[in-house]
């Protein structure tokens, strides 16, 4: 993160050439992921969590368009309070966050809604650096939807989308550097402790000692405020919890009956996360064609289908040192309810 840079001429000559494209010349969206990828990661993922005790399935199938629709309305709950938290932070730090990494390059992992993405285009591209956007996501279409609004309304920069799943590795192939990656929302928090130090190993072998890291996580705190943002007097997160037994009805012609499971939100002390469970109300099988299935739920057996770990600034702190990084800022919300950190490599 120092000023003299000898990448900043040529990325300033590119954009130069880059200023006078049409919006839809300044978009590219490469796609990745294999063609049987829906197919076969979700058979997998199915087979694995439902076939295991206790039954789990990843969080990554609740986003179908109605559970992406879903996601959005919980982050207006006036008890899921992390998105504000987070956006808080950014209001208050887009500029700073700009001076500091000089990014001529803004990676975005799960980019999702761009609200948040836009607050940091705005301070990278009043500061002059930025030359390129570059989303990531499992979604084509949300990538071309905001990938093709972003490239209106922010003349002379170029969107190049990937379609792929950063579980499996990230490959950034010549985006210009210095870049800075962001992973915002709390995301991290849907991984383990295993998954989260082969996330933090995987970034660091991708990322140069130019790049930084930006990483929004969510705090603990005390557990009635985790289990409310989890558990809405409203029900919209308990409808987000049951539209993954709607994705897996569709997509694997599955049986399962929504109405038959409670949402439960859990806070698990001894790991410091929230567990969202799906609780069965009675004795009841599911069949699941799709996969040459049957599921047995005993009546109260519950189902998992999401981790949502809380952290402390040491312990972050600490992991991400092991994993290949060292933290160079921490800021809070006001409340100190989440936290938004720059990370360099070691
Ligand atoms: C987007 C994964 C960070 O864990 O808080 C919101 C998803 N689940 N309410 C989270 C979520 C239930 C959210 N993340």
């Amino acid at each position: 993160m120092d000023d003299s840079r000898a990448t900043d001429d040529r990325a300033a000559s590119r954009a130069g050439a880059e200023d006078h494209l049409a919006p839809d010349d300044r978009f590219t969206l490469d796609d990745r992921l294999p063609a049987d990828y829906f197919t076969a990661t979700l058979h997998a993922d199915v087979r694995r969590g439902l076939g295991g005790t206790p039954r789990t399935l990843p969080p990554k199938w609740f986003y179908d368009e109605r559970g992406s629709d879903l996601f959005e309305e919980i982050t207006r709950l006036p008890e899921y309070y992390p998105t504000r938290a987070e956006q808080e932070i950014l209001d208050r730090r887009a500029v700073e966050i700009a001076t500091l990494t000089r990014a001529a390059t803004l990676i975005e992992l799960g980019s999702g809604s761009s609200r948040k993405t836009r607050l940091l285009l705005d301070a990278l591209t009043a500061g002059g650096t930025l030359r390129r956007y570059a989303p990531l996501d499992v979604s084509a279409t949300a990538l071309e939807e905001a990938g093709r609004a972003i490239c209106r309304d922010y003349p002379g920069l170029r969107v190049a989308a990937t379609v792929a799943d950063f579980e499996g590795g990230l490959a950034l192939s010549d985006e210009p550097g210095p870049r800075l990656l962001a992973f915002l929302g709390s995301t991290i928090g849907n991984f383990d402790e295993e998954q989260r130090a082969a996330f933090y190993r995987t970034l660091a072998l991708s990322l140069t000692s130019d790049d930084v890291l930006l990483l929004g996580a969510d705090l603990v705190k005390e557990p009635e405020v985790l289990v409310r943002a989890y558990d809405d007097a409203a029900g919209v997160t308990a409808e987000f919890d049951k539209n993954v037994l709607h994705v897996l009805n569709r997509e694997l012609g599955a049986d399962f009956d929504p109405a038959g499971f409670d949402h439960v939100a859990v806070w698990d002390a001894e790991h410091e996360r929230i567990e969202m469970r799906l609780r069965s109300r009675r004795a009841q099988v599911a069949k699941i064609p799709g996969l040459d299935l049957s599921v047995d739920f005993a009546e109260g057996e519950d189902l998992r289908t999401e981790l949502s770990c809380k952290f402390r600034r040491e312990t972050l702190t600490a992991e991400l040192k092991e994993g290949g990084f060292t933290v160079r800022q921490w800021w809070t919300d006001a409340a100190g309810r989440f936290a938004l950190l720059l990370a360099v490599p070691n």
